[in-house]
């Protein structure tokens, strides 16, 4: 993915990397379009960062098809999404009860990027230059014991950009998958002040520096993410499930 230039719609950018990353963007000379559900942040957004705001509920097919009605009316040079809205919840499997709060976070973090690629596609296809840019986790690599449906829609989601990067070679359309580590954002309760993540400010930095660097890049990886990412390949995999779930009680 090129640095500038781009027409982007991030959906799940009224906070946290999404945010940050689009402003990131923006600055580099790219029209950035911020999606979310929450209209006071929309507004607010877009009177303070002078960005364009588009509501959209991930979790629903109907708010997905008119967003992307939307995207294509009025920036038909779409040629970059980011599927970044997400959910994490803590979760207890030792005991039933699970299903329905397992079944939202599928919802949003699996079938939403499924369902929004589906409408954007054809967008996307129709451009010289396009990206997918999917967005998984350390946690796709590496199991936090507490959020085990949040691990399981991370490794779908590397999987699925590994498999449609192989289908769409030899479109326009490139596929980056985003993995980022623990970042102090309001993902989890109490993650903002956690000593465990990195800090906002230099992830998006150091985001930012791996995309222009490497545009053609299958992978973006700051160098805190290796650790859970390259486990299985080091062979200290184990080492790495233990000390993760030591860390912190939130994995954070
Ligand atoms: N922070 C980390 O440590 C970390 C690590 C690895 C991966 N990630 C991933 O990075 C992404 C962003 O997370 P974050 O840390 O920036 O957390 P965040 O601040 O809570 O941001 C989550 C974003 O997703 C949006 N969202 C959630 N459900 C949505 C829905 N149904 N429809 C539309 N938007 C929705 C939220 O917007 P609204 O509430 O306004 O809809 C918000 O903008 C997530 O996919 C997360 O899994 C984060």
């Amino acid at each position: 993915m090129r640095i500038s230039g781009n027409t982007i719609f991030i959906p799940g950018a009224t906070s946290g990397i999404g945010l940050a990353l689009a402003m990131a963007l923006r600055d580099k000379g790219n029209t950035v379009i911020v999606g979310g559900r929450r209209q006071h942040l929309l507004d607010q957004i877009a009177a303070d960062h002078d960005l364009a705001t588009i509501a959209i509920d991930t979790a629903d097919p109907a708010s997905i098809s008119a967003a992307a009605r939307q995207v294509s009316a009025e920036h038909p040079n779409l040629n970059v999404l980011v599927t970044m809205a997400g959910i994490m919840r803590v979760e207890d499997w030792t005991r039933s009860g699970f299903a329905e709060g397992a079944a939202e976070i599928v919802t949003t973090n699996l079938l939403g990027p499924i369902r929004l690629i589906d409408a954007f596609l054809d967008q996307l296809l129709a451009q010289p230059d396009a990206t997918i840019m999917t967005v998984s986790s350390g946690l796709a690599f590496a199991p936090l014991k507490v959020t085990p449906t949040y691990n399981a829609t991370k490794a779908a989601i590397h999987l699925l950009s590994e498999s449609i990067r192989l289908q769409l070679a030899g479109t326009s359309v490139d596929v980056v998958e985003l993995e980022p580590p623990a970042v102090q954002t309001d993902l989890m309760p109490g993650q903002r002040e956690s000593a465990f993540a990195m800090p906002l400010d230099a992830f998006v930095g150091e985001v930012m520096g791996l995309i222009e660097a490497q545009p053609d890049a299958t992978e973006i990886q700051v160098e805190r993410v290796k650790f859970l990412r390259y486990g299985e390949a080091r062979g200290d995999y184990d080492q790495v499930v233990a000390t993760l779930n030591q860390a912190d009680p939130h994995g954070k």
